[in-house]
């Protein structure tokens, strides 16, 4: 809830500490942000250009995929990496489900999204989350030092204000696909694939305030039936630029069970002090 989370906010106009009065978050300069009735609170300021945050139907295809366990052993990875931290911050959270997944017994989790579709999901994937609508590319709603751990799974990265919300010998725990990730979906289906220079662009946005702990590579192979198949496409970067019709026809025509491969890179960065 984010009455958990609500002292590690900050209001995103003046910067001052929020409380939660009546179904409202206010700082003492007198801004008030409305919590909606599904539990989340938004903290973000201006507006974002359209295409951005996920839409509901992507939104629902990543729970369906993600429900169905296909990135668990990610999820597990990432839960190691969390181990006791007492604050967890997930920027670019989408519905939740890896925050939910890297929460010790004592922690609390803030999740971070431009999509407050995503959010309505987050903010029920666990009971000591708190979710929050926030552009990553802004200043982040959140105090300075406050997340032992912060997460970014497949979003976008802000290093200056990712290094200013991350607490002193905290870790920041980045996962981002692999050129493997999906085949031969992406290849069959034409879907958008990894950029060629993705990790040297994670580095770039990183360097000078973060260096890199370590790394793993998960890889594995799962089964999809046609219906995991269309999730998987409904929930990425390519549901932007298809017809859902011609989707489902590309479909039909895959085996019914395909083997796809899952690999994932999960990078771990120290703040350089
Ligand atoms: C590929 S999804 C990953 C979601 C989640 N981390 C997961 O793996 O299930 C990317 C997420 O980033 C969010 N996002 C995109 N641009 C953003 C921005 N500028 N600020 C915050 N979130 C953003 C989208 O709404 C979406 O939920
Ligand atoms: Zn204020």
């Amino acid at each position: 809830m984010l009455a958990d989370v609500i002292e590690h906010l900050a209001c995103p106009v003046c910067r001052g500490d929020l409380v939660l009065s009546g179904g409202t978050a206010r700082c003492a300069n007198g801004h008030g942000f409305d919590v909606a009735r599904q539990g989340y609170v938004s903290l973000r300021t201006g507006s974002a250009p359209a295409g951005t945050a996920d839409t509901p139907a992507m939104v629902e295809a990543r729970a369906r995929f993600l429900g169905a366990g296909h990135f668990a052993p990610v999820a597990e990875r990432l839960r190691e990496v969390a181990g006791t931290a007492g604050v967890v911050l997930d920027a670019g959270a989408g519905t939740g489900h890896y925050l939910a997944a890297a929460l010790g017994p004592d922690a609390v989790g803030i999740a971070l999204d431009i999509s407050k579709h995503a959010l309505k999901r987050a903010a029920r994937a666990h009971p000591r989350i708190g979710a929050v609508v926030a552009d990553v590319w802004r200043p982040l709603p959140v105090k300075d030092g406050r997340a032992g751990v912060l997460l970014n799974v497949f979003a976008p990265r802000n290093g200056p204000e990712f290094a200013r919300v991350l607490a002193p010998g905290g870790t920041l725990a980045v996962v981002t696909p692999t050129s493997r990730h999906l085949e031969p979906l992406v290849g069959e289906l034409g879907l958008l694939s990894v950029g060629e220079d993705k990790e040297r662009r994670l580095g770039e946005t990183l360097a000078g305030r973060f260096a890199e702990a370590g790394h793993m590579i998960e890889e594995y192979e799962i089964m999809l039936g046609h219906e995991d198949v269309e999730a998987a496409v409904g929930m990425g970067p390519s549901a932007w630029h298809t017809d859902p019709v011609a989707r489902k026809i590309e479909i039909a025509r895959l085996p019914g069970v395909l083997a796809v491969n899952v690999s994932c890179r999960i990078s771990m960065f120290r703040k350089i002090t």
